[in-house]
């Protein structure tokens, strides 16, 4: 028998209470946090899509493991956990612990960025490009013309566009070029998967210019489920074998394991060669914390080690990946424009598709994540102008690639009927469409603006 239903492969043993508001209240607490659900308080929102970073929940063999967390300041039991775990899958020989995905790319980019390097990315997630930027170096985008197509069924929507990465390496000088980084699967390009195929073109071209090829690794089991299913070649291969090829082709990783180690908060650099990693070590214990614990408690570093293996469980995958094309596949099918296919770990709303009569300098995608938000306390992100938008010398918006909204789905933590729910909203957003309005921002800050900016709607 073969169900048509995927159901949750786990039970649940503890839960934790939604505070239910009405839609007279959303209306209030928006305002209060100007239009910017980053600055609503969590127990202002029903269904959290703000993000899949660091809100899994964790199993009962991670919180067995927090118990077993050793404390000690140096060589901990637990770190060698972690470490072993890491060394196994990456296969890499220099393991530096962080507190998150952020404090690695801080330290990595400090070593190897700075004035006139150039970054080569499919596309540089907002804080791995704002790491860089904040060195003094640039950060290229290169993903491929279909990435850039929200509407494109293209399998492999993520990939690198190989003759642009090369051409950029010429025009920029291999001497400048602090490193390319493929970030798998590329999530502000749509959560889309890079192919292994891609990947060894990636590193077949670092090779021949001597340039530093870095994987950003965060969601690299959800990439391995989608070669696994569409790369010929891999058809049945295990997902974390396939992990493990992706990582033998690169020259290290950062990796933030709120998202595919399963656990609330950490991170990591895994390196091949010895004196970046030494040299990265030393900033590590001046920023973050002793080499053998980063910024980390032994606790934290416990679940990471059993949540590096958990996520590459078969039955957990398909599930993971299975549920968020549910709720993107039924968002199409009511007619709502989103990236296709459905990407890993979210659904992408193509905002400016939907809210026509939103110009891009009125930001749509706003529009949407509030409304979102009204109808049914859903919060979610904007990923377009907001986001990535520049202004030119006169001050005039450099409008993202893209206008999109993401519904980022956490692991593990809802069910079915909170995405069916979701679903419903989405029904109710769309026949108040006409009446949304655009938003114009009222205060930003010089870097990643979107965390902390104000929005006032300008209606009409
Ligand atoms: N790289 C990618 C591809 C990411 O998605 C993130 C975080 C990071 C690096 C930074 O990791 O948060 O641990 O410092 N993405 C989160 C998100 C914030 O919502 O997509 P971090």
């Amino acid at each position: 028998m073969r169900h048509k239903t995927i159901i949750e492969p786990f039970r649940i043993k503890m839960v934790e209470t939604i505070q239910m508001t009405t839609q007279k209240q959303r209306e209030r607490y928006l305002k209060e946090a100007h239009y910017n659900p980053f600055l609503l308080e969590s127990n202002k929102v029903i269904i959290d899509f703000l993000t899949d970073s660091g809100t899994s929940a964790m199993s009962d063999e991670q919180w067995a493991g927090i118990m077993r967390g050793d404390e000690s300041y140096a060589g901990a039991r637990s770190w060698e956990k972690m470490k072993e775990a890491i060394h196994d899958l990456t296969g890499f020989p220099y393991i530096i612990p962080t507190h998150q995905g952020r404090a690695a790319e801080s330290i990595l980019f400090t070593l190897l960025g700075g004035e006139g390097k150039v970054f080569i990315s499919n596309t540089h997630f907002d804080t791995t490009r704002a790491n860089i930027e904040y060195s003094g170096a640039q950060a290229i985008d290169c993903v491929i013309p279909e990435g850039k197509v929200p509407s494109s069924t293209y399998p492999f929507k993520g990939n690198m566009d190989i003759e642009v990465l090369e051409n950029t390496i010429k025009e920029n000088g291999t001497q400048n070029i602090g490193a390319v980084i493929l970030t798998v699967t590329n999530n502000s390009g749509g959560g889309q998967p890079v192919s292994m195929e891609n990947a060894r073109a990636v590193q077949k071209l670092c090779k021949k210019y001597g340039i530093i090829y870095l994987l950003d690794s965060c969601r690299i089991a959800e990439n391995s489920y989608f070669i696994a299913h569409r790369e010929e070649e891999y058809k049945g291969q295990s997902y974390r074998d396939i992990a493990k090829e992706m990582y033998s082709l690169a020259d290290g990783t950062i990796m933030s394991a709120k998202k595919d180690a399963l656990v609330n908060m950490g991170g990591f650099m895994a390196l091949k060669d010895k004196q970046i990693a030494d040299e990265c070590t030393n900033l590590l214990i001046i920023r973050e914390g002793f080499a053998t614990y980063g910024g980390l408690s032994g606790r934290d570093m416990e679940a990471i080690a059993r949540g590096l293996e958990e996520v590459f469980n078969k039955d957990y995958l398909h599930y993971r990946i299975r549920s968020t094309t549910y709720l993107g596949e039924n968002l199409f099918d009511m007619g709502i424009p989103i990236v296709r296919p459905v990407g890993g770990h979210a659904v992408y709303v193509d905002a400016k598709a939907f809210y026509t009569h939103i110009p891009v300098h009125r930001y749509p995608g706003q529009a949407l994540v509030c409304e979102l938000y009204l109808h049914g306390g859903i919060r979610s992100v904007e990923i377009g102008s907001v986001m990535f938008g520049k202004y030119d010398a006169n001050g005039n918006l450099i409008p993202a690639a893209m206008e999109l909204v993401r519904l980022a789905i956490p692991r593990r933590v809802y069910t079915q009927s909170h995405i069916d729910y979701v679903i419903e909203t989405f029904g109710f957003v769309k026949e108040h469409k006409e009446d949304a309005s655009g938003f114009r921002i009222t205060y930003e800050p010089e870097f990643l603006r979107h965390f902390t900016a104000h929005f006032e709607q300008v209606v009409g």
